[in-house]
């Protein structure tokens, strides 16, 4: 097992009990499961993004996913906490996996990480943030998105919480979406 493996179950088991305990929402660790980001590094090395952004970094577990297979393919990525506190753990769980160089932390609102993107400057986004706001982001997400891929954590655990932006996904003729069975359901979108 690679130490970037050890350092992900490691992760991922204290991540599980932290959030066991009584938290408030944003303060639990909230991670991907395991699946789903093995997932994300399968799709990421096949579709060969240039340019990741992720909204909702947490402590960094579903980045560190992310960046492995960024860094195989030489993307670079954007990852977004509004929790100082969770974009600084971030920092030091992704130091230790050795994989800073190609990740940006942003400790800002999603809105205001959106806003200062240029349009279509990047072509893989991970959104796995706060569903209440979803589809009040999903103007600026396609402004930003250039043809690519968007994948979208809790379809399946969510599935009320999702639905509207589902709808507005349906409603463009140029997005393929399928919802996997994988960890808490991933919604993937490509834009043709
Ligand atoms: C589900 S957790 C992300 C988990 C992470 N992707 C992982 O798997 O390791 C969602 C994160 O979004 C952050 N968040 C919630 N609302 C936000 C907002 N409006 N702007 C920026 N971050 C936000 C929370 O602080 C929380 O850390």
């Amino acid at each position: 097992m690679s130490a970037i493996d050890s350092l992900l179950e490691r992760l991922y088991t204290s991540g599980l009990s932290h959030d066991a305990g009584d938290h408030e929402r944003w303060n639990r660790c909230l991670n991907i499961t395991p699946e789903t980001g093995q997932f994300l590094d399968i799709l990421v090395r096949e579709t060969k993004p240039t340019r990741i952004l992720e909204l909702g970094t947490s402590n960094g577990y579903s980045t560190i996913w992310l960046a492995r297979a960024a860094k195989s393919v030489g993307a670079t990525i954007d990852t977004v906490d509004m929790l100082p506190s969770k974009t600084e753990a971030a920092r030091q769980n992704l130091a230790e996996a050795g994989l800073l160089d190609v990740v940006t932390l942003h400790t800002a609102t999603v809105d205001e990480f959106l806003a200062s993107f240029d349009d279509q400057s990047a072509d893989f986004i991970f959104l796995d943030s706060d569903r209440g706001q979803y589809v009040t982001w999903w103007p600026e997400l396609l402004r930003v998105l250039k043809f690519g891929t968007l994948v979208v954590d809790n379809a399946s655990s969510h599935p009320e919480e999702v639905a509207e932006l589902r709808e507005l996904i349906r409603e463009r003729r140029n997005l393929d979406a399928v919802v996997l069975p994988i960890g808490k359901g991933e919604l993937v979108v490509r834009m043709r």
